[in-house]
C-alpha cells in the first residue's frame, strides 16, 4: 500500500515537472553552448554516462602538452529542469582567463534520479579527473555552481576530504531545502518572486522522503570543516534565497578563520536569482561582470 502510494506520487511529480519542462521549452530558448568538445563520463550506475561539456585553456602552439588545473561546474536546474549549456559565457571566460580546463558536468535530474544521484554524478567526475593526472592537475581542481548547481558545489565539499578542492564558487545557492520555500524572504523586496509551488515541487522530486536536514541536501546544515580555503557565494539582493546563503557563507568564514580560510560574500544591488542568465538593463549586466571577474580572481590564485 505505501509502496502503490510513492508510486503514485511518483507519477504525479513526474507529471508536474515533464509539464514544466515543456513550457521550458515553449517559452524560452534553449541554451546553444559552444565548448572544444563533449566527454561522456561512466557512471557508477549501470549502462548510464555523465554528459560533459569540456572547455580548453588556450595553449601556445607547440608547447609541450601538460596538465591543467580544472573547474568542475554545475548548471543551475532546480534540480529538475534540463538546462545544462546555460553556463557557457562564464565557463569559456574561466577556461580563457585562468588557465583552467572547464568541465562543466551535465549531471543527472529528478523525479527520474532523486537524491543522490546527482551527487553521485559529481563524485564520479572528481574520479574521473584523477584518474587522468597527465591531462589534468589534480593537486588544482576547483568547484562552480550557480542555484541548484551551488548547492550541489557545497554539498560535494562537505562530503569530500578537505584539500579536494582548491576553491568553491557558488552562485545564488540554495542552501536550506528543508525550510519550505513560501517561508523565504528577499533582503530587498521588490523582485519577481519565484513561485513556491514549483519550488516545493523540484525539490520533493529530488528529495524523495529523505530528512532534507541531511547536510548533503541542505547544505546550511553542514559543518564546514571540509569546505575549501577559497570561496566565492554571489547572491542577489532580490533573491530569496541570498540571506540562507550568505548565512552559511559567513559560518564558513567564521569557523575557517584558524585554517585561514578566505570567503569573499558579495550581494549584488537589484538583481535576482539566475540574475546573469536575464541580461536585462544596466545593473545586472555590470553585476554578472563584476561577480565573473571575481571568480576569475579566484580562481586564479587555485
Ligand atoms: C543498456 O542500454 C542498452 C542500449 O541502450 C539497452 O539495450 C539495454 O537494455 C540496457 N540495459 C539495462 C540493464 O538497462
Ligand atoms: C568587465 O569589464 C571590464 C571593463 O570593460 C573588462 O576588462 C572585463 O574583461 C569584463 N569582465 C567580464 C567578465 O566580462
Amino acid at each position: 500500500m505505501a509502496e502503490c502510494l510513492a508510486f503514485l506520487r511518483y507519477l504525479y511529480l513526474k507529471a508536474l515537472v515533464a509539464f514544466s519542462r515543456f513550457l521550458l521549452k515553449l517559452l524560452t530558448t534553449t541554451p546553444s553552448p559552444k565548448p572544444d568538445y563533449v566527454l561522456q563520463v561512466p557512471s557508477r550506475d549501470k549502462n548510464r554516462t555523465v554528459k560533459v561539456h569540456v572547455y580548453k585553456p588556450h595553449i601556445e602552439e607547440n608547447a609541450q602538452p601538460k596538465s591543467t588545473p580544472v573547474l568542475i561546474n554545475l548548471y543551475g536546474s532546480g534540480l529538475a529542469i534540463p538546462l545544462h549549456g546555460a553556463d557557457d559565457d562564464f565557463c569559456r571566460l574561466i577556461a580563457a582567463t585562468t588557465g583552467h580546463t572547464v568541465l562543466d558536468v551535465n549531471y543527472c535530474l529528478a523525479p527520474e534520479y532523486p537524491f543522490p544521484h546527482a551527487l553521485n554524478d559529481v563524485e564520479d567526475i572528481l574520479k574521473y579527473v584523477n584518474n587522468h593526472p597527465t591531462e589534468y592537475d589534480t593537486s588544482r581542481i576547483s568547484i562552480s555552481g550557480f542555484s541548484s548547481g551551488g548547492t550541489l558545489a557545497l554539498a560535494a565539499s562537505t562530503i569530500l576530504p578537505p584539500g579536494t578542492f582548491q576553491s568553491l564558487i557558488a552562485f545564488y545557492p540554495a542552501t536550506n531545502l528543508f525550510q519550505d520555500p513560501g517561508l523565504r524572504k528577499a533582503p530587498v523586496v521588490g523582485g519577481k518572486d519565484r513561485s513556491p509551488f514549483w519550488t516545493r515541487i523540484f525539490r520533493e522530486s529530488y528529495i524523495r522522503g529523505m530528512d532534507a536536514r541531511d547536510p548533503r541536501i541542505s547544505p546550511a546544515f553542514a559543518d564546514t570543516t571540509n569546505f575549501p580555503d577559497r570561496m566565492l557565494v554571489v547572491t542577489g539582493e532580490l533573491d530569496e534565497s541570498a540571506v540562507e546563503a550568505e548565512a552559511l557563507a559567513e559560518k564558513a568564514r567564521d569557523e575557517g578563520r584558524a585554517v585561514g580560510r578566505d570567503v569573499v560574500i558579495r550581494r549584488v544591488k537589484g538583481c535576482g536569482h539566475a540574475f546573469d542568465k536575464k541580461l536585462t538593463g544596466e545593473i545586472v549586466v555590470s553585476a554578472k561582470n563584476e561577480t565573473y571577474d571575481l571568480a576569475v580572481e579566484i580562481l586564479r590564485k587555485s
